[in-house]
């Protein structure tokens, strides 16, 4: 009777596994017929009915049946631990051969660049670099550069004011101001920066950058400003392009000129970017004016300088061929990843 038992309960079981189709299935088998409370612990309580012969040959049957059913589970947990290893192997496979997906990295603005260069070349002809704040007192932005309240000279530069006697900076040349304050001669100085003005066409812009630079010694010359800048020149584009003085005014300067390069855009035929003309203004310049040195207490009897101001913004258009300003500051990538390198 509890050998039929024994057996039919084998054979539940046997079918039971063989429908497992995962590790918690197989507990669950493992705790229905093995457990504590499982069916063969329960058959097993009724030993006590049997003979003493009976008793070994079913409790010998008993443990067979235990064992096999143990050892059935073992195997059956160990063919589904493998097969789902392999089926992550396939879903989880990755192709090493297949091209990666290249992040973009970020490169340096073309205004960056230029004026990183720019800075390289003065520095290596002695030049060292200072910077002043673009929010300016209209002291340093005009006054002290002999452009009085009133001066027709400020209708040339177009000023955002932020009160009576503070602007935004229209050009670098207060940095001169400041450090002919603060230093004695000799100077022979940079200063980048960023400027405002009421402007904006194709070569125009409301923000933009300029490089100032001034050199203030005993002797300095007309010609050590021709000398310096057409060294920058030729230095920056090549020695191919062209380059022109051109006599202009300031009123911080005496005299002055103005430098144009041959416009790259129409390789110096005309266009609107040159506005037929065939040349680019990139700078002015000019010798620093007596009443300059007399507003930072330098001697004008003893000294004379130079000083310029370029647009970045205008050079950068010659060397990568742009033909509007205002793509420097759309922030378009697909025009900016050109420059990166
Ligand atoms: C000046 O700003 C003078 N401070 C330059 C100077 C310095 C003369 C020292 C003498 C001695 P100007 O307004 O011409 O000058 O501007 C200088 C350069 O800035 C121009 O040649 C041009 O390249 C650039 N520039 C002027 N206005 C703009 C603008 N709105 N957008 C982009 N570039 C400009
Ligand atoms: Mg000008």
């Amino acid at each position: 009777m509890i050998k039929q038992q024994l057996e039919a309960m084998l054979q539940q079981a046997q079918d039971a596994l063989t429908g497992a189709d995962s590790e918690a299935a197989l507990q669950e088998v493992r705790v229905r017929f093995l457990g504590r409370k499982g069916e063969l612990t329960a058959i097993m309580k009724e030993m006590g009915q049997l003979s003493s012969e009976d008793r070994p040959l079913i409790g010998a049957l008993a443990n067979r049946i235990k064992e096999e059913l143990e050892r059935t589970i073992d195997v059956r947990g160990e063919a589904l631990r493998r097969a789902e290893i392999s089926r992550r192997l396939v879903s989880e496979r990755i192709d090493v051969t297949l091209p990666g997906r290249r992040s973009f990295a970020g490169s340096k603005h073309p205004i960056t660049l230029v004026a990183e260069e720019i800075g390289e070349i003065f520095t290596s002809l002695g030049f060292a670099v200072e910077e002043g704040p673009e929010v300016e007192k209209d002291f340093y932005n005009f006054e002290a550069l002999n452009i009085p309240k009133d001066h027709p000279a400020r209708d040339m530069q177009d000023t955002f004011y932020i009160s009576d006697e503070v602007v935004l900076r229209t050009h670098t040349s207060p940095v001169q101001v400041r450090t002919m304050l603060q230093q004695p001669p000799p100077v022979r100085v940079i200063a980048p920066g960023t400027v405002y003005r009421r402007d904006s066409d194709i070569t125009h812009s409301p923000m933009f950058h300029q490089i100032e630079g001034f050199w203030v010694d005993r002797g300095i010359t007309f010609g050590d400003l021709k000398g310096v800048l057409t060294a920058f020149v030729t230095q920056f584009f090549g020695n191919g392009v062209g380059v022109r003085f051109r006599p202009s005014f300031f009123p911080f300067t005496e005299p002055s000129a103005e430098v144009d390069i041959q416009c790259v855009i129409c390789g110096g035929k005309g266009c609107r970017v040159c506005k037929n003309s065939g040349w680019l203004e990139i700078l002015g310049s000019g010798m620093i004016d007596p009443e300059v040195f007399r507003s930072v207490n330098y001697d004008p009897e003893l000294y004379t300088g130079f000083a310029f101001g370029m647009g970045l913004e205008r050079i950068a258009m010659l060397k990568y061929g742009v033909s509007d300003l205002r793509l420097f500051f759309d922030n378009d990538v697909r025009f900016l990843r050109q420059f990166g390198v």
